[in-house]
């Protein structure tokens, strides 16, 4: 028992340590499962360059609907056991010491919460469906057995309602050291027009910022200005364990906000690394990541 509890101890203790140990010092996010040209998942962690991975997306949730995956041409979550081996993936990444969330929401979809009792049955879904409640060897669990580590909101359509309710409904199932990570990844304009009221819970672990598709608040064409305000407007507001700067991997990953890399580490890493909440960069996604190199070029800055 006593080496039970000092085990869940050191769990806690984990990710206030390896803050401190590493001060400034930030990791890599990014998405993947949009594209089944990108290579598994494990073969993602493999890399050694990314220490967070958002699986990306439960695109259909919410208002009466049947929650819904989609892994584009990774596997079809909708067969019985056919993305069941994105489990040995998961631990696989989760082994390396890389934290593996789902990502609800994103760019295409059919989404919304209609109630606070929609948002608790959601999060029921979701706990017991990819992190750590319901049967492990149930056939309703289109990822397997594996346990996710968090659940990350990409919520860019619909409406903004009861976002918060959820938040807090997924954070009450951190029990006996096994937190459940709360991540999001709010558009740069400041406040999120949709995931703002969640963000002012106070309950997320890690926001990472899109910064592209929105040229008030990104780089463009030479100038960071707009970028750099935007990340202390960011900085200063929301509380969050750690703030990332969202990326795209490859000028065709999004409409605008491309970011050379040599831009980045040159003039963009050395200003924001000055934040305390700097947790490092996102990209979008593994599939462009592949195409650019993006990661490789950036990684000994981040
Ligand atoms: C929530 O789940 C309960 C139990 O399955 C169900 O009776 C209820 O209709 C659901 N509520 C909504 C808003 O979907
Ligand atoms: C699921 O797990 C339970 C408990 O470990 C076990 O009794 C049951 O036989 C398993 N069911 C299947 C279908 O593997
Ligand atoms: C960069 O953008 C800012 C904000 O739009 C503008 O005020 C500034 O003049 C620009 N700097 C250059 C060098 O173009």
């Amino acid at each position: 028992m006593a080496g039970k509890l000092i085990f869940i101890a050191h769990l806690l203790l984990l990710p206030f340590l390896s803050h401190t140990a590493a001060a400034n010092r930030g990791g890599i996010a990014v998405y993947w499962g949009q594209n089944g040209n990108e290579g598994t998942l494990a073969a993602t962690c493999a890399t050694g360059r990314f220490s967070y991975v958002n699986i990306a997306f439960l695109y259909i949730f919410g208002s009466g609907q049947s929650p819904r995956l989609n892994l584009a041409g990774h596997c079809d979550p909708s067969i019985a056991g056919a993305c069941n081996f994105v489990s040995d993936g998961i631990r696989a990444c989760q082994r390396r010491g890389i934290r593996v969330f789902l990502t609800i929401g994103g760019g295409v979809g059919s989404y919304s919460l209609s109630s606070r009792e929609d948002a608790r049955n959601l999060s029921v879904y979701l706990w017991q469906t990819f992190l750590g409640g319901g049967r492990r060897n149930s056939t309703s669990r289109p990822l397997g057995d594996a346990v996710l580590d968090g659940i990350d909101l990409d919520i860019e359509l619909g409406s903004s309602l009861y976002y918060d309710n959820l938040v807090r409904y997924l954070k009450s199932y951190s029990i006996y050291g096994r937190r459940v990570f709360i991540t999001g990844a709010p558009q740069c304009p400041f406040p999120d027009r949709l995931l703002g009221a969640a963000l002012n819970t106070r309950l997320f672990d890690f926001v990472w910022i899109q910064f592209y598709n929105n040229p008030p608040c990104q780089y463009s064409s030479g100038n960071i200005t707009n970028l750099v305000n935007s990340w202390r407007l960011w900085t200063s507001s929301v509380n969050a364990r750690r703030i990332f700067l969202g990326l795209p991997a490859a000028p065709q990953a999004a409409g605008s906000g491309f970011t050379p890399p040599d831009v980045l580490t040159g003039q963009i890493l050395p200003l924001i690394k000055r934040s305390p909440k700097y947790g490092g960069v996102m990209l979008w996604s593994k599939y462009w990541d592949d195409q650019s190199g993006y990661s490789s070029s950036i990684l000994a800055s981040v």
